[in-house]
């Protein structure tokens, strides 16, 4: 593939290298990260690897560290396909590779390690961004479109039906927080459009278009709080009952996607009135509105339709330690699978709301320069992450301070979660850094993303975690 055909011209040189090795493999194992993210970036690889003809195996980790790549040594595959992770552990896995256990190809988008590999395939090795300009799932669809260049077989599409789910990974990364996707992440969008998977349109941004009832998409919609409609049930009853819209059917209520164009027009500037008039300010009305990402083969009305409600649904999986029904479910199981992960769903979405009132009740402790709280056993470590993301902005929690969450892992270890805003990462905030480094300074190890990071340290080491975090987010904000 000339580079000026590839979905990301600057890792395209990567990209073919990673691909050639693994059509050279026997067999390969293919190891991805539980989160929304980390289940497209394995169904887009595995999807491609079958369609190569490449015997393979898929195994999931909650995260990767010296045990879990010791396990992984354990497999005996010569080769081992490493996706939305990987690049952070580079100087584990490089040991297994020099003691020749076997050879990684890594397709990620976290802040290496100090340690490099010859098949590696980064944003962050091309001076793109990793955090907001492509996920691992993106990084896998590059890889899976030079698969389909560089093998005898010739997939449909080339592989460019994959972009539908590499577009569901980079949502669930919060890579459209913006309103929209940018960077390397448009040039899939184009691919996806072109070949007919994808839609993008300009809409309400508020999430459950596709599934909820309009009173519910409005009470709950939290992202820009508008009073008399956010939170308050009858308020949003009331001010659907207002509109010149019919927002029933025999009886029922209607979802958005019930509504024909023009009535979604009629809703939407309602709503931005109503906002202004109770003194919403001008930039948070400019996010209700943003770029929706619909999956155009999937049925209209269910949750695979949208790429954001389609990344919540694959969270409720993975992060309950059923990433195989979230893998079925982006594999095309529409049956058995589906069904399992709507109850999931259900109460992935009851722990996230109890989880955020938790915060909202117990309060965060305020250091300098940033904010903690420690959920022990009430929150549940995999998701406690995605509770201080949306926690900040809620009762009694800053946006103007970086957020640090501690979750009982087990007995002798604690999860520490880290969130920021763009905002602060362009003042200078790199959690990646501070979780690796106040990690490290309390006897545990970690990394992620500027916007988003996490480490593991021994139980009892949270108030040494928390000086070293605070003084070296003091210096980066410096
Ligand atoms: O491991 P992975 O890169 O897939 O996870 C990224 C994590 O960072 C996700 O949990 C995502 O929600 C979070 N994130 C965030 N805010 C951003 C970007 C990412 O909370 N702006
Ligand atoms: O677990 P959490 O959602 O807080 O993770 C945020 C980001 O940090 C993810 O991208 C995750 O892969 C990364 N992370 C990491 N090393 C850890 C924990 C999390 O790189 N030990
Ligand atoms: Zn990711």
């Amino acid at each position: 593939m000339a580079a000026a055909d590839a979905p990301v011209p600057e890792l395209q040189a990567r990209a073919t290298a990673c691909a050639e090795r693994l059509l050279a493999a026997d067999r390969v194992l293919l190891a991805s990260h539980i989160d929304a993210d980390g289940l497209t970036s394995a169904a887009v690889a595995s999807s491609a690897l079958e369609r190569a003809g490449i015997p393979f195996e898929t195994v999931f980790e909650k995260q990767l560290d010296a045990a879990s790549v010791a396990g992984i040594a354990e497999r005996d595959y010569d080769t081992v396909l490493f996706t939305d992770f990987g690049s952070g552990q580079l100087d584990v896995i490089a040991d297994h590779e020099a003691a020749g256990d076997f050879t990684p190809v890594v397709a990620d988008h976290h802040q290496p390690a100090d340690a490099d590999t010859e098949f590696h395939l980064n944003p962050l090795l091309e001076g793109i961004d990793g955090a907001s300009e492509l996920s691992g799932a993106g990084a896998a669809y590059v890889l899976s479109r030079a698969l389909a260049e560089a093998g005898d077989t010739e997939p449909r599409l080339g592989n460019r039906d994959l972009a539908a789910l590499a577009v569901v990974g980079a949502v669930g990364d919060m890579q459209a927080s913006g309103g929209e996707l940018h960077g390397s992440n448009s040039g899939i969008v184009a691919e996806g459009v072109e070949a007919g998977v994808l839609e993008e349109t300009k809409d309400l941004s508020v999430y459950g278009k596709q599934t909820r009832p309009l009173p519910k998409l409005l009470e709950f919609a939290s992202d820009v709080r508008i009073p008399g409609i956010t939170n308050d049930e009858r308020g949003a009853v009331s001010f659907l009952d207002d509109l010149e819209v019919d927002c029933r059917a025999d009886g029922q209520w209607k979802r958005w996607v019930d509504l024909a164009d023009d009535e979604k027009q009629t809703v939407a500037s309602a709503l931005v009135r109503h906002a202004v008039s109770r003194g919403v300010p001008a930039f948070k009305i400019d996010r209700l509105v943003g770029t929706s990402y619909i999956l155009a083969e999937e049925e209209q009305g269910t949750e695979l339709r949208d790429a954001s409600e389609f990344s919540t649904l694959l969270n409720a999986t993975a992060r309950y330690e059923r990433a195989d029904v979230g893998l079925a479910v982006c594999l095309g199981d529409r049956a058995g699978a589906l069904d399992r992960a709507r109850e999931l769903l259900r109460n992935h979405r009851r722990n996230l709301s109890e989880g955020i009132e938790w915060v909202e009740n117990t309060g965060v402790t305020k250091e300098e320069h940033l904010q903690w709280f420690d959920a022990g056993d009430e929150i549940r470590e995999t998701i406690v992450g995605i509770i201080a993301g949306m926690s900040m902005g809620a009762d009694g929690v800053a946006r103007d301070m970086p957020i640090v969450a501690f979750a009982r892992k087990n007995d002798e270890e604690t999860k520490v979660s880290g969130r920021g805003t763009g905002p602060l990462v362009g003042e200078g905030l790199d959690l990646s850094v501070v979780m690796r480094e106040a990690s490290q300074a309390a006897g545990g190890d970690g990394g992620g993303h500027d916007v988003a990071a996490g480490a593991t340290i021994p139980a009892g080491n949270e108030a040494t975690f928390v000086e070293h975090a605070d003084r070296i987010v003091g210096e980066q904000l410096d």
